[in-house]
C-alpha cells in the first residue's frame, strides 16, 4: 500500500491531503485516483448517467468578467436573443428524447422585462411539459426577489458558478467595480441556497494565478457550503478577452485537462451524492473529453441544444466543441458514446442530486 492509498482508503480528506492528491503525480499514481473517484461514483449513484438539455438562449451580458468570450466589452461577439418559440422548440426536442430537464443560460440580465419573461418561459415549459419536467437556472447574480419568483414558477435547480473561492484570484480575473464584487457572488449563492433551488456552483480550473493550494480550497468551500450539484472545468483561453494576454502562464493543454479530472475524483470522493457534470470545456482541450470526466466520477452530461445558429455566438472560450453539429445528430451518437465507457444514460429520470435530498430529510427532522 502506498501513501496515496491510504489517503484515498482513509479518513475525511484534510486541505493536506487534498493538495497532495491535486499536485504532480506520476501516471500510475493519477489513474489510481481517477479510479477511486468512479468507484465512488459507481457505489453511491451506480452506472448511470444523467441528462440534461443546455438552452444558451442570450448572449447578451451586463457583466465584463476578464476571461469570459461573451463580456460586455467584446464588441466582435455578435449578440442574439432566442424567442419564446425557439426556447420551447428545444424542450421539445429534449422531451422527444426521453431528456426531462434543461438548464436555461444566458448571458447575465437584471432588468425588469428579463426577469419577467424567464418567468413566463419557465411557466410555458412547465405547462407544455405537464410538470413533468425539470428546470435549472443559470442566470448569474440576481435578487433575493428574483430568485424567489423564478423558483414559484417552478424553476427547482439554480447554477452560479463561484468561478473561484479566493477572493484575491476573484479580484484578478473580474473588473474592479460594483457589478463584480466577490461577496455579493456568495450572498447570491447562499440566497440561491435559501430559497429552496438544488444549489449548483463550480470552479475553473487553471487559470493564471492559480494555485493547488487555491484549488484545495476550492473543494472544501463546495463541501463546506453543502452544495447539491457542482459544475467545473477547464479555464480555455479566448482571445478577444483581456486574461488572453496572461496565456502563458497557463498549464500546458494535457495538465490542465488532468488536473481537471483529478478535481471531479477528488470532489466525488469528497461528495459521494452530490450530481457533479462533466463540463464541455473538457472537450476543448482533449477529443472524447467529456468521457475521461465520467470516467473520473462526474454523473452529469448537459448536450447542447441550443441551435446551431446562435451557438457560434456563445462563445465563452475557444475550441468550443459541437460547434456546428446538429443537435439531434449529437443525441444519436450519445448512447453510443457512454456505452462504450460502461455506463447507460438514464433516460426519463430527472436525476436529481441525492445529496439535496438528504439535505431536504435531515432538515425535516431538525
Ligand atoms: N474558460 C472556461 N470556462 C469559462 N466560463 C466563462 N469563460 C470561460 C473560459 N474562458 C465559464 C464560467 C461561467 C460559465 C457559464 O462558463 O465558469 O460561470
Amino acid at each position: 500500500m502506498n501513501d496515496l492509498s491510504e489517503i484515498l482508503n482513509g479518513r475525511e480528506l484534510s486541505r493536506q491531503d487534498i493538495v497532495r492528491l491535486l499536485s504532480p503525480l506520476n501516471k500510475r499514481e493519477h489513474c489510481q485516483i481517477l479510479e477511486k473517484g468512479y468507484e465512488v461514483k459507481e457505489n453511491a449513484i451506480g452506472r448511470k448517467t444523467y441528462l440534461r438539455g443546455l438552452i444558451e438562449f442570450s448572449n447578451f451580458c451586463r457583466k465584463d468578467c476578464l476571461y469570459c468570450g461573451i463580456r460586455c466589452g467584446n464588441i466582435k461577439a455578435g449578440r442574439y436573443s432566442m424567442s419564446d418559440d425557439e426556447i420551447l422548440q428545444c424542450v421539445e426536442l429534449a422531451s422527444r428524447n426521453r431528456i426531462n430537464g434543461v438548464v436555461l443560460q444566458s448571458g447575465e440580465m437584471v432588468n425588469s422585462y428579463f426577469i419577467k419573461r424567464v418567468s413566463s418561459i419557465i411557466k410555458r415549459i412547465r405547462k407544455v411539459t405537464n410538470d413533468e419536467f425539470r428546470v435549472t437556472l443559470s442566470l448569474g447574480e440576481q435578487s433575493p426577489e428574483t430568485y424567489r419568483e423564478w423558483f414559484d414558477a417552478g424553476a427547482q435547480r439554480y447554477l452560479l458558478r463561484i468561478e473561484t473561492s479566493s477572493e484575491e484570484l476573484y479580484r484578478r480575473i473580474h473588473p474592479d467595480d460594483e457589478l463584480h464584487r466577490y461577496e455579493l457572488r456568495l450572498k447570491c449563492l447562499e440566497k440561491i441556497k435559501e430559497t429552496g433551488y438544488q444549489t449548483g456552483t463550480g470552479v475553473m480550473i487553471g487559470l493564471p494565478f492559480q494555485t493547488v493550494e487555491n484549488l484545495a480550497d476550492d473543494l472544501l468551500f463546495i463541501k463546506r457550503m453543502d452544495i447539491d450539484m457542482v459544475g467545473m472545468g477547464p479555464y480555455v483561453e479566448h482571445f478577444d478577452t483581456p486574461l488572453y494576454g496572461y496565456k502563458d502562464l497557463l498549464l500546458p493543454i494535457m495538465d490542465r485537462f488532468d488536473l481537471s479530472v483529478r478535481m471531479i475524483a477528488v470532489l466525488r470522493i469528497m461528495m459521494p451524492f452530490i450530481n457533479i457534470a462533466s463540463a464541455a470545456a473538457l472537450e476543448a482541450l482533449v477529443p472524447m473529453g467529456r468521457e475521461f470526466g465520467l470516467k473520473a466520477g462526474a454523473n452529469v452530461l448537459m448536450p447542447n441544444l441550443t441551435p446551431v445558429i446562435y451557438r457560434k455566438q456563445y462563445l465563452l472560450y475557444e475550441n468550443k466543441p459541437y460547434i456546428d453539429i446538429e443537435t439531434e445528430e449529437v443525441l444519436e451518437s450519445l448512447d453510443r458514446r457512454i456505452n462504450m465507457i460502461g455506463e447507460e444514460i438514464a433516460y426519463d429520470d430527472y436525476g436529481d442530486s441525492k445529496h439535496f435530498r438528504m439535505r431536504k430529510h435531515i432538515k425535516q427532522y431538525q
